[in-house]
């Protein structure tokens, strides 16, 4: 599995990602509280923490006595999220094609001070998920996604089909009542609604910057 994360396209092979596998229980624990996901971090059968991650190349600047104000723009922290992300998102698949589970754990966010204290992070580094894998006690129903006319346009964003969600409300008001756990009377449209009525987590702008991120 970290061959697959490995594997996953890189820009300009920076390769800006770390990733740290908790094996330490105690550890497991406090993430699992900060997280508020605490069954499955905890239940799981291994727990990884991918880092955007600018220090390895950070150290090279600064041995040749470059400058790292390349790795420090937005644009530096955008490339690093999407190095991160794509590996993870290689992991998962490689995980699943062998009968695996995964839960994404954006949770460790929410105290995203403590996770990099905890995980010793230095400097340009940003934990920014975690990614439980184990042997699924139960399969969920596949989600239904949003219908191809609602991602889907061509050679231009066309505004009335993106947005018109009238069919997908009707399918997942369906899946949401029918599926095995966790029954719920909603739509995407009210779950987008309720999620989305505040900012969340407005301390990772100050993260950001106390790890050297100018965020312009
Ligand atoms: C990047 C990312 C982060 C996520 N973080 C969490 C998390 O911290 N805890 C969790 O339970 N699910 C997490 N998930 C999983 C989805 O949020 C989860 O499938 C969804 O909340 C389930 O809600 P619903 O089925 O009731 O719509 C994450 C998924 C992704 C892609």
């Amino acid at each position: 599995m970290i061959k697959a994360a490995q594997s996953g396209a890189s820009s300009n092979f920076l390769q800006a990602y770390s990733i740290i596998e908790i094996a330490d229980n105690d550890l497991r624990r406090e993430l699992a509280k900060i997280s508020g996901s605490d069954d499955y971090v905890n239940q799981t059968g291994v727990f990884y923490i991918f880092v955007a991650d600018w220090y390895r190349q950070a150290q090279i600047l600064q041995t040749e006595n470059k400058d790292v104000k390349a790795l420090q723009n937005m644009e530096a922290l955008t490339v690093a999220i999407v190095d991160t992300t794509i590996a993870a998102q290689n992991m998962a698949i490689a995980a699943e094609s062998m009968g695996l589970g995964i839960c994404y754990i954006g949770g460790i966010r929410n105290d995203i001070d403590k996770v990099a204290d905890l995980l010793d992070l230095p400097e340009l580094t940003v934990p920014l998920f975690g990614l439980t894998i184990g042997m699924p006690k139960t399969r969920n129903e596949v989600k239904p996604r949003l219908p191809r006319a609602n991602i889907l346009s061509v050679n231009a964003y066309n505004r009335v089909t993106v947005s018109d969600l009238q069919a997908y409300n009707e399918q997942t008001s369906d899946y949401y009542a029918n599926r095995s756990h966790h029954q719920k009377s909603t739509d995407w449209t009210q779950e987008m609604s309720n999620f989305l009525t505040k900012p969340r987590r407005e301390d990772v702008a100050k993260f950001l910057k106390k790890q050297g991120f100018t965020l312009n």
